[in-house]
């Protein structure tokens, strides 16, 4: 290349670059243009490497005219890197604009559990009658979970409650609601008493579709002067009303529990087939609900009463059987499960 051409040359360089610079809108070409005319195999560089056949007095001519041009293109670069920068800018501002109208998400509201809202109903309907609520210690003493409760230490009745012993002899965690008949009877003897007892039991349990290691329960203690059976199926039996509505069917059948005499049980009349038996009252018709019984003198005695003159009734339900009826929930272990897309339907 002689020595006019190599200025020429630059020129014709210069203008194809300038050129192509002008049409480019996007990033991506705007750095391939960079590779390709400033990049080291760029034609503008090519002109350096050829600088020592040129004749002297023209090389730093050339030299010279390549560095303008150099510098001309890389300025011409930074401009149109400006340019596209801010098009892309304004381009994103119009298009991805914030809709600040649009509601925002709403954070999950929590809400009460399905067994807290089942006792609280069973509250509401005993309070309705005149029943105060009494609360119990959760870890007893065998002597107030069994004894007091005329269950001896020999007896086989212990075997109807899996108790969870502690490490310290005579201390478990209460296997069932009734040890606070005892406290309560103590706390308030000679005057009558009417009170329900709510609160979370344990058992040792096999766990199945019907059986939890951990339940809530709700006792009932009636104690005063004259109290009844009638009391009791009266009592009961508005309660059955309150809770499942005005048209529900009972029926008491004979039980045994070691602190009642007579002891029963209280079934409804299944509201899934109503009472011709189907899969979830085991073909029966019936649902037992809790169980109950006319307080046995010696709990009366044990409790501070004279049993002559006073008597009293007495039944323990479970919240979680309660609530399984009245939601048709077939499995109670996800009462415990803490899977929101169970609790959150309620
Ligand atoms: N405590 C009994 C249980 O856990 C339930 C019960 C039955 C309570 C009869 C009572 C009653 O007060 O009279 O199985």
């Amino acid at each position: 290349m002689d020595d006019e051409n190599s200025i020429s040359r630059l020129n014709e360089i210069g203008r194809k670059a300038l050129e192509g610079l002008e049409k480019i809108s996007e990033a991506s070409d705007l750095e391939r243009w960079k590779v390709e005319n400033l990049g080291r195999s760029a034609p503008v560089m090519e002109i350096f490497s050829h600088l020592t056949g040129l004749d002297s007095t023209m090389r730093p001519l050339v030299g010279q005219a390549a560095n303008r041009l150099k510098q001309q293109l890389e300025k011409a670069y930074g401009e149109r890197e400006q340019v596209i920068k801010t098009a892309q800018l304004k381009n994103s501002l119009e298009t991805e604009t914030l809709d600040i109208s649009l509601p925002g998400r709403q954070p999950g509201v929590g809400r009460l559990h399905p067994v807290t809202q089942t006792l609280r109903q069973i509250t509401d309907v005993f309070s309705g009658m005149g029943f105060q609520v009494y609360r119990s210690r959760e870890v007893e003493t065998d002597e107030f979970s069994f004894g007091l409760l005329n269950i001896p230490p020999y007896h086989p009745a212990r075997d109807m409650w899996d108790t969870f012993h502690t490490t310290t002899p005579g201390v478990v965690l209460r296997p069932h609601t009734s040890p606070g008949q005892i406290h309560v009877m103590r706390q308030f003897c000679p005057e009558p008493i009417r009170a329900i007892l709510p609160g979370m039991c344990y058992r040792y349990e096999q766990m199945d579709a019907r059986h939890e290691s951990q339940l809530m329960q709700v006792e009932l203690l009636v104690v005063g002067r004259e109290i009844s059976l009638g009391n009791l199926k009266g009592t009961l039996q508005e309660f059955a009303r309150g809770m499942f509505g005005a048209e529900v069917r009972t029926r008491f059948r004979p039980s045994y529990f070691p602190f009642t005499e007579p002891s029963g049980d209280m079934e409804i009349e299944c509201f899934i087939c109503s009472g011709k038996g189907c899969r979830v009252c085991s073909k029966t018709g019936w649902l037992e609900i809790l169980g109950c019984g006319m307080v046995h003198p010696t709990v009366l005695q044990n409790g501070g009463y004279d049993p002559e003159v006073f008597s009293g009734f007495a039944a323990g339900m479970g919240v979680e059987r309660v609530a399984m009826l009245r939601h048709h929930v077939e499995e109670i272990r996800y009462f415990y499960g803490n899977d929101v897309r169970f609790l959150e339907q309620f």
